[in-house]
């Protein structure tokens, strides 16, 4: 078999064969396939697409570039989410206690922030000693006896996925919907998880623009999960304006532990609970949704989903004072109001760039390699809909650097559209599949 003919196969629009997806990721993962030749392949895949069996033949072939998680000694259904990724998204942290509260097995990795969005690992480690690395037996034990765990992904994770990533990076292949929905897929089926619940955002602030395409998306992954033998559904959600009030790490945290105290934000409540609900009836904990939304309502105003998120910090080595009273969270020192410039109705809050005013602050990373400072972010007073003047004050900016504040401030009035008019009202989940 020749790199060559692969290539040439796929520009004349053929179908790829088994072996010919898996002899290239073999081959590109030891180096004998180059960069070039690969770029190539990616850009005709781009191009002419993949079909439904050629996407789930390249998850498999990249699942099997690296380590695969066994999880299949522990009892029950290990259920897994992900969420394509959006501004002040700390759903993750509040579904997987109530869920693991309800009696369901949750083994999740998750990732980092990047650009505009933020990373759930990112969020962990604002709680002091949180230990976001876990080896293969104590994930294992915490999913078996604590119903919960959340860890960063392994260094031979994937592989082919890291190489390909990069490469996709710089040869404008990164929004194709085969290679997304491998890219995704390929980690979720790594992790070992029986079923998974996707949160596939679209909108301003995610990297689907469109509901259309964010549905494409998710019935890709869906597919492939159904293929390779995993239980998988997707909600398709709205990533308008930010989710919660909160944006940036410690400043999520606390919202999270305000949600899972029965109190905290409309909007993000009802996602945790409609997407918990869904997760429920994936691991067969609970299939009527309705009577799922119930136990989980339950067990936010018991405070049951809320000793899970501290056993969760406890298990992994964080300091559950913070918990306790979150008020201990170290936020970032000094403070700068943004006030309205005129009066009206908040018709829209782009949420990428409350993302892009959040990492200035510096509570986000440009590049992989920055640093971020755990304490700092945004916290919104008023969100869409709401009626302001001129000089009330729009939200708090955190930060450990005053120099900041001006470029931030600059970015965030920008999100802010002030109109005469007020927004229609459209629900957060656009359809479930
Ligand atoms: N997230 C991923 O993990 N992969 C992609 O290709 C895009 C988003």
């Amino acid at each position: 078999m020749r790199m060559y003919d692969i290539i040439k196969n796929k520009r004349d629009h053929k179908e790829l064969s088994k072996d010919e997806i898996d002899f290239f990721i073999e081959n590109y993962v030891t180096g004998e396939v180059t960069d070039y030749q690969t770029s190539a392949l990616l850009m005709a895949i781009y191009l002419n697409g993949f079909t439904e069996v050629e996407t789930s033949n390249l998850t498999m072939a990249m699942v099997n570039s690296g380590d695969v998680i066994d999880l299949t000694m522990i009892d029950g259904i290990k259920l897994d989410k992900h969420s394509t990724g959006g501004v002040g998204d700390k759903t993750s942290l509040i579904l997987i206690p109530m869920v693991a509260a309800a009696g369901g097995k949750v083994a999740k990795l998750s990732g980092r922030g990047l650009g505009h969005t933020g990373g759930t690992l990112d969020k962990l480690e604002s709680i002091p000693g949180f230990n976001i690395e876990v080896d293969e037996a104590k994930f294992k034990d915490l999913v078996q006896n604590a119903g919960l765990v959340i860890a960063g992904q392994t260094q031979n994770l994937v592989p082919a996925d890291k190489k390909i990533y990069a490469l996709r990076d710089v040869t404008a292949t990164v929004d194709s919907i085969p290679l997304i929905a491998a890219s995704i897929m390929s980690k979720k089926i790594a992790s070992g998880s029986d079923a998974i619940l996707l949160d596939v955002k679209y909108g301003e602030g995610a990297f689907m623009k469109t509901a259309k395409d964010a549905e494409e998306l998710a019935r890709a992954m869906v597919s492939i999960g159904k293929n390779l033998g995993r239980n998988t559904s997707a909600a398709i959600t709205l990533m308008g304006e930010p989710l919660g009030y909160a944006v940036g790490n410690a400043l999520e945290i606390q919202e999270v532990i305000e949600v899972l105290s029965n109190r905290g934000p409309d909007d993000l409540r009802e996602l945790c609970l409609e997407l918990g609900a869904q997760m429920l009836k994936l691991g067969n904990i609970e299939v009527d949704v309705e009577k799922g939304r119930k136990l989980l309502e339950e067990l936010l105003a018991n405070g049951k989903a809320l000793s899970k998120l501290r056993e969760l910090v406890v298990n992994q080595g964080g300091d559950p004072a913070v918990i306790d009273n979150p008020k201990k969270f170290t936020i970032s020192p000094l403070i700068h109001e943004v006030k309205s410039p005129k009066e009206g109705y908040v018709f829209d809050l782009d949420a990428e760039k409350v993302g892009i005013s959040s990492l200035i602050t510096g509570a986000g990373r440009e590049t992989k390699a920055d640093n971020i400072d755990h304490g700092a972010g945004i916290l919104l007073k008023i969100k869409m809909g709401d009626y302001v003047k001129k000089g009330d004050v729009l939200a708090t900016l955190y930060s450990s650097h005053e120099n900041l504040f001006v470029k931030a401030e600059e970015v965030l009035l920008e999100a802010y559209d002030i109109q005469d008019k007020k927004p229609a009202k459209v629900s957060i989940i656009n359809k479930i599949i």
